[in-house]
Order: structure tokens, then C-alpha cells, then sequence
């Protein structure tokens, strides 16, 4: 990897802080870190990265000519795009930020990378464009794309736009498509540090319609390995599957969780489906693995207690997050009243 400028968008988040420090802690990669900082962006997921010579960052909006301008400014070698609104829910509540960030910002992303003669760029897509799958069946690359929700229609979008950009200008661009990441640093509006970080606090644990649904998790660590590939190794103009075949229902999941802190299954609550709730996503992993290398390198059950174990001792964290926008937020989906319950 060289010492490579790498032009980060998105990095305060979950993946892009987790992608950070993995490819600072294992190349010699120099990174600028374009991060709006939304309400999912949080300083603190790099604290440790503060005043270190390979990082730089700069706040900004991928969705405004200006800051991506100058964020491109001086050499830049590879392009990664994280910067999304990323939450199914907050998509059905308000789509608008979704438009805007996920595909222009993504078109301007794109634009700059173009005008500027094309550096190496990875969009960072998700298995949701593909839609759902029945009780049967993986999604391949060439699985057409049927996103259900306004965030994955954002998504697939941008993918289009991606695809677009490499065909017609000759971007040298690659999309990847992840199924459901875990690890340290995910924002708890999402299933397993919602599940955690409630459960710690006795509160009632919100599953949707049966439990049912079933998604397939990998560790984040091992996103981060798979994208490093698609920057180094992905041929331009390839889509690249990433997943860890790893398939849990959402009760697994949280029955999982309950195990490991030893809390009682009655906290467990049957709400209101999401609407257009995608039931299945499993991933056909075949072509990164082949193509590019890739091994899934945490096994599930090792992950997912060391996860636990995150959230439990890094409460400050969590708790800090569970606060204004947060609990505006959970009220308006999952009604009044609904984080209060049980305390
Ligand atoms: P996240 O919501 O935790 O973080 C998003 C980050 O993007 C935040 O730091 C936020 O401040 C920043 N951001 C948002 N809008 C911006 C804008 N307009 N300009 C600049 N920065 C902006 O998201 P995540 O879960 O880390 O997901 C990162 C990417 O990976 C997204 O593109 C998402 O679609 C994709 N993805 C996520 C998963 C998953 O399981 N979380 C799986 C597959 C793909
Ligand atoms: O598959 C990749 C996608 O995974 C990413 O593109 C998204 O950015 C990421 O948010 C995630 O989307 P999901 O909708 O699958 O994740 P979420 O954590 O919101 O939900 C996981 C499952 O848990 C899903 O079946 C819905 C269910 N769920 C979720 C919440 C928040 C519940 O049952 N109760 C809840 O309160």
C-alpha cells in the first residue's frame, strides 16, 4: 500500500473510523477525513488518531461543491466514499438527507475525482440495494438491483451513478456491497448496540414484527480488510459481494445478547414491523474471495462477545449519544414513551 494519500469520506462514523484506524494501524497510508459530522458522526471514534501525522481532517459536506473541493486539494492517490445517511428508519421518517447526501453527494464525489483525472474510487455500497430474498438463494453480483426503502433506493442510486462515471468518463471506480456490519463504535440506533446498550439499562429490547427476519452479519474488521483489497486489488468497473456467510435471525440476535449479560428474555418487545422491512439478505461471497483474496477472519460467536463486552465498557460512549437528538429521535419511531418504559 505504499505510502498512499487516501481521501476519506465519512470516517467519523462506525465503518470509516473502524477503516481508519485499521489502515493506519497496517499501512503507511496518509489519510484526510471528509466528515460532515451529522448526528452520526462522532469525534470521539478516533480520539486516538488526534495530532497523528498521517491524519488529517477536514469538516465538510460531500454534498457541497466547496468542501469536496477542498478536500480533493493536493495529491490524492485513492478515494474511499463512506459519507451516508446510513439508518432504514430515519429514511422512512425523512428521506430528504438521504437524497442529498447519498446520491449528490456522491454525483459531486464523483465529479471532483473526474475532473481532477481520476483517482482510484470505492464506493461503499450495501447488500440492501438488491432488495429481499425468500427463504432460498444469495445475492450475486448480478443480482438486479430492487432496493425497498429510501435509503437503499439512495444507495443503489448512487451506485448507477458510479457505474455511469466509470463507463462514459472511464472512472476508475469500484462498488462494494456489505451485508450487516457489527463492532465497536456502531451508532445505537442500529439492531445490536440498540439491543446492548438497552439491555444494560433493563429497557425494553424493540423487535419487529416476529423476529424473524434474518440478516448476515460480519465483523467490521473484516469489511475493512475486504475494502482495503478493493482499493488495492478491485478492477475497475467491478462490483465486489462482501459478507462473512454468517445468516441470524433477529431473535437469534438478540437472544444471543441476552446470554452474554445474563439479562431475563422478558425484556425482549414485539413492536410494530418497519414498513416495506426487507425478511432476508445473504451474501454470495465467491468473487472477492476469488478475485481479490478475502478471508472472513472473525468468527461469529468470538466477534459478537467481544462486541458485547465493548458496549459494556464503554458505557461513557454510548450513554454520551442516548441524550437530545437521540431520545427526539426513538419517541418519534417508536412512540412515546417507548425508551422510558421499564426504568
Ligand atoms: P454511519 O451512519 O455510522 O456514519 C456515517 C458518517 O458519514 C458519519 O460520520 C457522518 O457524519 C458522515 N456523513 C453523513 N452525511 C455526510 C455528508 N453529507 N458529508 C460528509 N459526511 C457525512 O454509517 P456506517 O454504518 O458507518 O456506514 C458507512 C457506509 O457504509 C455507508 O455508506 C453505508 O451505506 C455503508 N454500509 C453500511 C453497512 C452497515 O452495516 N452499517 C453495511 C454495508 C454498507
Ligand atoms: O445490510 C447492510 C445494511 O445493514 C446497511 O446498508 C445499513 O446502513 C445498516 O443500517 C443495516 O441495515 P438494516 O436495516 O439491516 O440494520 P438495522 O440494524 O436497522 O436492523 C437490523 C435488523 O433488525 C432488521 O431486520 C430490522 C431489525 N430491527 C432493527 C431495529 C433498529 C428490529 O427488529 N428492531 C429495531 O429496533
Amino acid at each position: 500500500m505504499g505510502s498512499r494519500h487516501i481521501l476519506v469520506t465519512g470516517g467519523y462514523g462506525f465503518i470509516g473510523s473502524n477503516f481508519i484506524r485499521h489502515m493506519i494501524a497496517s499501512s503507511e497510508a496518509r489519510i484526510t477525513n471528509l466528515d460532515k459530522l451529522t448526528y452520526a458522526g462522532n469525534l470521539e471514534n478516533l480520539r486516538d488518531l488526534e495530532g497523528h501525522p498521517r491524519y488529517t481532517f477536514v469538516k465538510g459536506d460531500i454534498a457541497d461543491p466547496a468542501d469536496v473541493a477542498k478536500a480533493f486539494s493536493g495529491q490524492i492517490d485513492w478515494v474511499i466514499n463512506f459519507a451516508a445517511e446510513s439508518h432504514v428508519d430515519r429514511s422512512i421518517l425523512d428521506p430528504d438527507a438521504f437524497v442529498k447526501t447519498n446520491i449528490y453527494g456522491t454525483y459531486l464525489m464523483l465529479e471532483e475525482a473526474r475532473r481532477r483525472g481520476g483517482e482510484k474510487f470505492v464506493q461503499v455500497s450495501t447488500d440492501e440495494v438488491y432488495g429481499s430474498l425468500p427463504a432460498m438463494g444469495k445475492f450475486r453480483e448480478d443480482t438486479p438491483l430492487s432496493p425497498n426503502s429510501p435509503y437503499s433506493a439512495s444507495k443503489a442510486s448512487a451506485d448507477m451513478l458510479v457505474m455511469a462515471y466509470h463507463r462514459t468518463f472511464g472512472l476508475p471506480a469500484v462498488i462494494t456491497r456489505c451485508s450487516n456490519n457489527y463492532g465497536p463504535y456502531q451508532f445505537p440506533e442500529k439492531l445490536i448496540p440498540l439491543l446492548v446498550s438497552n439491555a444494560l439499562d433493563d429497557r425494553p429490547l424493540p423487535i419487529y414484527g416476529d423476529g424473524l427476519n434474518v440478516r448476515d452479519w460480519i465483523h467490521v474488521e473484516d469489511h475493512c480488510a475486504a475494502l482495503a483489497l478493493a482499493l488495492a486489488k478491485g478492477e475497475p468497473g467491478r462490483v465486489y459481494n462482501v459478507g462473512a456467510e454468517n445468516e441470524r435471525t433477529n431473535l437469534e440476535i438478540v437472544e444471543l445478547i441476552l446470554k452474554v449479560l445474563d439479562k431475563p428474555k422478558t425484556l425482549i418487545t414485539y413492536v410494530k414491523d418497519r414498513p416495506g422491512h426487507d425478511r432476508r439478505y445473504a451474501i454470495d461471497n465467491t468473487r472477492i474471495k476469488r478475485e481479490l483474496g478475502f478471508q472472513v477472519r472473525v468468527p461469529f460467536g468470538r466477534g459478537m462477545e467481544e462486541t458485547v463486552r465493548w458496549y459494556v465498557d464503554n458505557r461513557a460512549w454510548w450513554e454520551k449519544i442516548k441524550t437530545g437528538e437521540y431520545l427526539g429521535y426513538y419517541e418519534k419511531w417508536y412512540g412515546p414513551g417507548a425508551y422510558l418504559k421499564g426504568t
